[in-house]
């Protein structure tokens, strides 16, 4: 391994994971007093997939982005797994995830909720610059666990998905994480949280506003590290909650939708998993070139938020 090179970032091999079985707005007409039509006009929504575990979906993700990249276990060297519903509280659920992939390296939980994804691309990016060749950066959540799908406010948004890259080094000058942004504000714990053994508790209002503010200020914060312009940006790929939270932000930025890497209705908010659920989908339908700038936004509980751009070089 050589250390402190500039090393290039490529995702080299992108995959996804969704459980087979689907929870549709109408069937949350049986749970509670709601209707189709309100939850899909306040948030874009139509279904979410439910059942599997945190483990399995990250398995599955993180298969696919090996096999994506045409890699086995032995070339990488590190495990993220960005999680908000981990398997245990001790320990972390990367080991557990690692050793179904029968990898043999380090492997470790960022917890940032749904931010955490996006947080892993600049960290995989720190360990590529200290010599390392291939990180497996995984989201993957089992939401259902602590979601009551009695509760209005909560019961509506969540489900459960995986998604996982592999970032490897790139040498040829093409790939390259050109800027990111890293935010946390603690004053903003009591508005999305869950407590042990307890489902997830929410102030959906102010997550809304907390969340459009967030998302404007980390967004310049990457154009300005980057020297980069709205308009230079192929495809934004933000994390899924509400497409309200995101048309209102985008509105403010002077980003169009058409621009946006989207599949909220089908997989509802899946936290962790939602930006790289959302980038497979966008490979899958050839929505990005090589060398084209691709930005992540990731916003969540905590408060905590994340953005990077990367000039894409990829599977
Ligand atoms: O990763 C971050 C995750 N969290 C989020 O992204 C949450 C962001 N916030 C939201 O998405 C929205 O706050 C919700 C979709 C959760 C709720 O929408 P809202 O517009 O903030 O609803 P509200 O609680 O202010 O309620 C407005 C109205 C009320 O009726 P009245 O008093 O105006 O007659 C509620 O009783 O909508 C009613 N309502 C519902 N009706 C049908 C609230 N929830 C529902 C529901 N179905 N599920």
């Amino acid at each position: 391994m050589t250390t402190h090179q500039p090393a290039g970032f490529k995702l080299s091999g992108v995959g996804s994971s969704l459980p087979d079985k689907v929870l549709t707005n109408v069937d949350l007409e049986g749970y509670m007093d709601t209707t189709d039509e309100w939850i899909y006009e306040r948030t874009g929504i139509r279904q979410r997939h439910i059942g599997s575990s945190t483990t399995e979906l990250a398995t599955i993700a993180c298969q696919e982005a090996m096999d994506a990249a045409g890699v086995g276990p032995e070339d990488i060297d590190l495990l993220l797994l960005a999680t908000t519903s981990p398997e245990h509280i001790c320990p972390g659920t990367a080991p557990g995830v690692a050793n179904e992939l029968g990898l043999d390296c380090g492997a470790l939980d960022i917890q940032a909720a749904c931010s955490g994804w996006v947080y892993g691309l600049p960290i995989a990016n720190g360990f590529l610059m200290q010599g390392m060749n291939r990180i497996l950066l995984v989201g993957a959540e089992a939401l259902d666990k602590i979601t009551d799908y009695h509760d209005r406010g909560t019961g509506i948004l969540f489900g459960n998905g995986g998604g996982a890259a592999v970032i490897e080094r790139d040498p040829s000058g093409v790939g390259e994480l050109l800027g990111w942004d890293l935010g946390a504000d603690g004053k903003f714990v009591h508005i999305l949280y869950a407590e042990h053994g307890d489902v997830l508790k929410m102030d959906g209002k102010e997550v809304f506003r907390q969340a459009v503010t967030a998302i404007q200020r980390t967004v310049q914060n990457t154009l300005d590290m980057s020297g980069t312009t709205v308009d230079e940006i192929a495809l934004f790929v933000p994390h899924q909650a509400n497409i309200r939270i995101v048309e209102s932000a985008w509105k403010k930025l002077g980003i169009p939708m058409e621009k946006t890497a989207m599949v909220l209705e089908n997989t509802g908010n899946t936290s962790g998993a939602t930006i790289p659920l959302a980038l497979h989908e966008a490979l899958r339908e050839d929505r990005v070139q090589n060398g084209d700038l691709v930005m992540f936004i990731g916003f969540g509980a905590g408060m905590t938020w994340a953005s990077a751009l990367v000039r894409w070089n990829g599977s």
